[in-house]
């Protein structure tokens, strides 16, 4: 039984560094990273806990190549084995990309948080998080990412275009909003969990924040639990997708080897798991 884990992590951590490999370079503005953060408890190296966070993780990667937003309660057979977790895209990915992102996030956060029963990962285009304890639905407003960059001075004009745009946000609706106005950009997100008035709230504290810290500074980036907020006075701070970008054909060999992987390691996990029951009844 701990050898089939032990294998089950290693061939996907396999397939998250191939991968990685695999993605190419025009869309590393989108795989860019923003921040991550792990819990203090850790579990017990071929747990059962360790076995369903892969199969999360697994179906992490896997629902992002036909879905923008999805969570996942793996059960286990004792309440501590549970794991929660979900994973949000940027609302103007392809799905390609959108997958490409998830992949990514997925492998780093398993770096970053080897062996930690939660973790959260936040690239460019997208979001990933996991834990023990129940965090899906729930609102959360606390601060997990504040950056302003420097100071233009007071510049009335971009100022005003700013709190144009933001206050455009701030009144967009959705759970995903952009604006622009002259350079200024702005773009807002709700993860998909949160209902339509609790992101409202979210993303107006987020926008709150931002003018009232980020003063005169270039561009701001605040990021709460549930939803961020960010904006640029500049070109290439937040690199958004234009609308009706092509597929670049990288992007769809990409994606093909991510469906041919994924079905792959989904086979492969049925079958440890269909062998792993096997051994474990007649064990007993
Ligand atoms: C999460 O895991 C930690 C470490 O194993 C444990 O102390 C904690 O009680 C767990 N939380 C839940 C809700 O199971
Ligand atoms: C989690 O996913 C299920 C199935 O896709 C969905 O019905 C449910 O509303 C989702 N829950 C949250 C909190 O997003």
């Amino acid at each position: 039984m701990a050898t089939t884990t032990t294998r089950t992590s290693f061939l996907l951590l396999f397939l998250a560094s191939l991968l990685s490999l695999s993605v190419p370079s025009s869309s590393s503005s989108t795989d860019s990273f923003v921040f991550g953060g792990c819990t203090q408890q850790r579990y017990a190296p071929d747990s059962p806990y360790e076995f369903n966070l892969n199969s999360l993780l697994t179906s992490l990667v896997n629902s992002a190549t036909y879905s923008s937003y999805n969570n996942f309660t793996i059960l286990g057979s004792s309440p501590q084995d549970v794991v929660y977790g979900l994973y949000q895209c940027r609302g103007d990915l392809s799905m390609p990309d959108c997958a490409t992102c998830v992949a990514r996030a997925v492998s780093q956060v398993g770096g970053l948080c080897a062996q930690t029963c939660g973790g959260a990962l936040q690239l460019q285009g997208c979001y990933v998080k996991y834990d023990n304890t129940s965090f899906l639905g729930v609102e959360d407003k606390s601060v997990v990412l504040k950056k302003c960059g420097p100071s233009v001075g007071y510049e009335p004009e971009a100022m005003g275009r700013r709190d144009a745009v933001m206050a455009g946000l701030a009144n967009a609706g959705g759970p995903y909003r952009v604006g622009g106005s002259g350079e200024v950009q702005g773009v807002a997100q709700c993860v998909g969990d949160l209902s339509l008035d609790e992101c409202q709230d979210c993303v107006s504290e987020a926008i709150g924040r931002l003018k009232n810290d980020c003063g005169t500074a270039d561009f701001g980036d605040m990021f709460l639990g549930k939803c961020y907020a960010r904006y640029s006075t500049g070109k290439g701070h937040l690199a958004l997708k234009d609308h009706g970008d092509k597929l670049s054909n990288d992007g769809e060999k990409t994606f093909a080897i991510i469906i041919g992987l994924l079905a792959g390691v989904a086979l492969l996990i049925i079958f440890l798991t269909f062998i792993r029951k096997m051994f474990g009844e007649h064990g007993k």
